[in-house]
């Protein structure tokens, strides 16, 4: 059994501890926080007056010092490291020893090793990036810095220490600076990470819609038809060898949890060319007209394909593909309605804001171009290229807003425009 890995980054402040914890406890997994690991080696350091910007001296204190993660906490030679290394100053000291790629390593392999069946649930700075780069999902949380300030504040003096909120204010200026700019594993999102900004969320909600994701994401999407399987198998070859065809940003897709792909359209291939190229099983909306014919109706079906209403509202129209969402599957929407075989983008309908707002569910934006010109691609004088942008956050409170679930639609056909194209 493979362990389920989540993997939560961040600033300072974004609120990774609690939706980290939170999270793990719903889902029954280990929760580790990897901050603390650096955080203990600083103490450590300092305690054995080492100077924290040498690596040498650092390494020196560290050395031959046992870490273990328990669901108590950290222990360090077998010792629970306890609410010192909590400080702010503990906190800068682990940032300054952090940059050294030794102290990394040996922390970065201890990390590793943790990952152990049902899964877990690690917090940091580069789980998504360097950790866990196969992390089943990663969340990439952010706040504002005024909002992470105010958190950090609050935090310090329910520790009962006395907190100067400008004070904080500055020195997650300085920590975040110094995260980002180093040269090793920056603070950086992964290709694949959902974003996710928390200055609005209460903590409720981040967990709920976290928890939401990594639990399907867990459940896995189920199985496939054997159809599906090979008539997949069998165009992703076609489309390998006999067109000049290119894919790109395959890295952007989060492996697991629900996921609306959204790609323009310009051709009948781009669903199979898509669709057979996706690392993930990917279900399909279609017009409702074409499953009169028995036949072809049950061969889209066979193929993952759903059928829509169109002219209904738009919820009920798409209610195949909020369940196929619901159960932790993969949906391509083409955005626009129709097809344009001309290449021209047309702007967006409101199905996708709608769908991605009821089921809360990130979506990728896709660009394809050539699929419209396939023969000329056959003699190889078209590439057909598909180019995968990376995870968009859904609208989170606008259930019933029609408002923002459009300016949300034209957001993502808006991103699928900045990909590039031919
Ligand atoms: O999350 P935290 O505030 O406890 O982290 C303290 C410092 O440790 C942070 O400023 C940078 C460093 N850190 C890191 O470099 N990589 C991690 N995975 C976690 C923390």
């Amino acid at each position: 059994l493979k362990p389920y890995v989540l993997a939560i980054d961040g600033p300072a402040g974004a609120g990774k501890s609690a939706t980290a914890r939170g999270v793990a406890k719903r889902l029954g997994l280990l929760h580790v926080d990897s901050g603390a690991m650096y955080r203990a080696a600083a103490w450590i350091a300092v305690t054995a007056g080492a100077d924290l910007d040498s690596e040498v001296e650092v390494l020196r204190a560290v050395e031959g010092v046992r870490f273990e993660a328990t669901e108590e906490g950290f222990l360090a030679n077998g010792r629970l490291v306890g609410p010192e290394i909590r400080s702010a100053d503990a906190g800068e000291a682990a940032s300054r020893v952090a940059v050294h790629p030794g102290i990394r390593r040996q922390l970065v392999a201890i990390q590793r090793s943790l990952a152990r069946p049902p899964g877990i649930v690690m917090e940091g700075r580069d789980i998504g990036t360097v950790v866990f780069p196969k992390a089943d999902l990663k969340i990439f949380l952010s706040a504002s810095v005024e909002v992470r300030a105010h958190r950090r504040f609050l935090e310090l003096e329910s520790h009962g220490e006395a907190a100067d909120l400008a004070a904080i204010e500055s020195m997650i200026r300085d920590r975040d600076r110094r995260d980002e700019s180093r040269a090793q594993s920056p603070l950086l999102p992964a290709g694949d990470a959902i974003r996710l900004d928390t200055s609005e969320l209460t903590l409720e909600e981040e967990v709920a819609l976290v928890g939401r994701w990594a639990e399907l994401g867990r459940r896995g999407p189920g199985p496939t038809t054997i159809f599906y399987w090979f008539g997949s198998r069998f165009v992703k070859v076609f489309s390998r060898t006999m067109l000049k065809f290119r894919i790109e940003g395959l890295d952007h897709v989060p492996r697991t949890g629900p996921l609306i792909a959204a790609c323009n359209h310009i051709s009948f291939w781009d669903p199979p060319l898509v669709g057979s190229n996706f690392p993930r099983v990917l279900h399909f909306v279609a017009k409702a007209e074409l499953f009169r014919n028995k036949v072809f109706g049950a061969m889209l079906r066979g193929y993952n394909s759903i059928p829509i209403q169109r002219g209904l509202r738009a919820r009920s129209g798409l209610l195949g593909a909020e369940e196929v969402l619901n159960e932790g599957g993969a949906v391509l929407i083409f955005p626009e309605g129709t097809r344009n075989k001309s290449g021209v983008l047309m702007p967006p309908r409101a199905g996708i804001g709608r769908l991605a707002a009821v089921t809360r569910t990130p979506v990728l934006p896709i660009r394809i171009s050539g699929s419209n010109q396939i023969r000329r691609s056959l003699r190889r004088q078209t590439l057909v290229r598909i180019v995968i942008g990376t995870p968009m956050t859904p609208p989170i409170r606008a259930d019933l807003d029609r408002a923002v679930e459009n300016a949300f639609a034209v957001r993502v056909m808006e991103a699928i425009a900045a990909l590039p194209g031919l």
